[in-house]
C-alpha cells in the first residue's frame, strides 16, 4: 500500500465514478494524454479529468498571471494550467525529488520550462519564503492533512480578487458522511474538515465547495 493509494480508491484508471465524470472532460493535447496515463500506471497521483476540465474552464476565465501549485506530482496540472493560461507562469513545489525531475522534464518536452519556476522541497517551508500578495491562482494540492496549516500564509500570498482552490476536499465522501471513514484516515478527514469550517467561515474569503472530481473548494480573496 503506497502513501498515494487513497488518491485511486474505486478507480481502474484514476478517474473518479462521479455523476458529472462522463460530462466532463478536459481539452489535452495527445503529449499530457500520455504522461497522464503513464502516471496513474505508475501510481502517480494526478488531478481526475474533472478537476483539470474545471481547471482549464474557470482559468479560462479569470486568466490568472502569477500561479502558485503546491504538489507538482510529475507536472501534469501545472502543464494543463500553463496551456490554458498562455501568459502565466508557474511556481510549483514538489517534495518528491524523482516526481520534481520528471516534472522538470516534462516542463521542457511540453515547451513550458520558460514559464516555470519548479521548486524541490516541502511546501510549508517554501510558502513562507515566496512574495506576499504576489499571486492571483492557487492550486493547492499537496498533502491534505497540511491544508489547514498553510492558509494563514496562503492568504497571505495571494492577491486581493486573487483564488485558492483546493483539491480532494470531499475525500471520497468521507467529509459529506457518504462513506464510512476508514480508521487510518480518521486525523486525515479531520484536518480536511477544519480546512472547510476555516474556508466558509473567513470574512476575508468568498467560498464555495464543489462536488466536483474528489471535491474542490473555490475560495476568493475579498
Ligand atoms: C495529488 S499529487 C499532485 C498532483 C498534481 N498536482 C497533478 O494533478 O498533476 C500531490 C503531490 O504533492 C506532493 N507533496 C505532498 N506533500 C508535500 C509537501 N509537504 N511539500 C511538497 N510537495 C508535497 C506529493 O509528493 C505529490 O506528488
Amino acid at each position: 500500500m503506497t502513501e498515494f493509494d487513497y488518491a485511486h480508491k474505486n478507480t481502474e484508471n484514476g478517474e473518479r465514478a462521479t455523476k458529472t465524470a462522463p460530462f466532463n472532460k478536459p481539452q489535452i493535447g495527445e503529449e499530457i494524454q500520455v504522461l497522464r496515463q503513464n502516471a496513474f500506471k505508475a501510481e502517480i497521483p494526478v488531478s481526475d479529468d474533472e478537476t483539470l476540465c474545471f481547471l482549464q474552464t474557470f482559468l479560462s476565465t479569470i486568466k490568472p498571471q502569477n500561479i502558485l501549485e503546491l504538489g507538482t506530482a510529475v507536472g501534469v496540472s501545472g502543464a494543463v494550467m500553463l496551456k490554458t493560461c498562455t501568459g502565466a507562469h508557474l511556481t510549483t513545489v514538489e517534495r518528491d525529488e524523482n516526481f520534481y525531475k520528471a516534472a522538470v522534464e516534462n516542463f521542457k518536452s511540453l515547451d513550458l520550462a520558460d514559464r516555470v519556476t519548479a521548486i524541490l522541497g516541502d511546501a510549508g517551508e517554501v510558502i513562507e519564503g515566496l512574495p506576499e500578495n504576489a499571486f492571483d491562482f492557487i492550486f493547492l494540492d499537496s498533502a491534505k492533512v497540511q491544508y489547514i496549516k498553510y492558509l494563514p500564509r496562503l492568504k497571505k500570498l495571494l492577491k486581493s480578487g486573487g483564488v485558492l482552490v483546493a483539491d480532494d476536499v470531499l475525500l471520497f465522501g468521507y467529509i459529506t458522511g457518504e462513506e464510512e471513514v476508514p480508521k487510518k484516515r480518521k486525523m486525515l478527514v479531520e484536518h480536511i474538515k477544519e480546512y472547510i469550517t476555516a474556508v466558509t467561515n473567513d470574512k476575508e474569503l468568498y467560498t464555495t465547495v464543489l462536488d466536483a472530481g474528489n471535491g474542490i473548494a473555490i475560495s476568493v480573496k475579498k
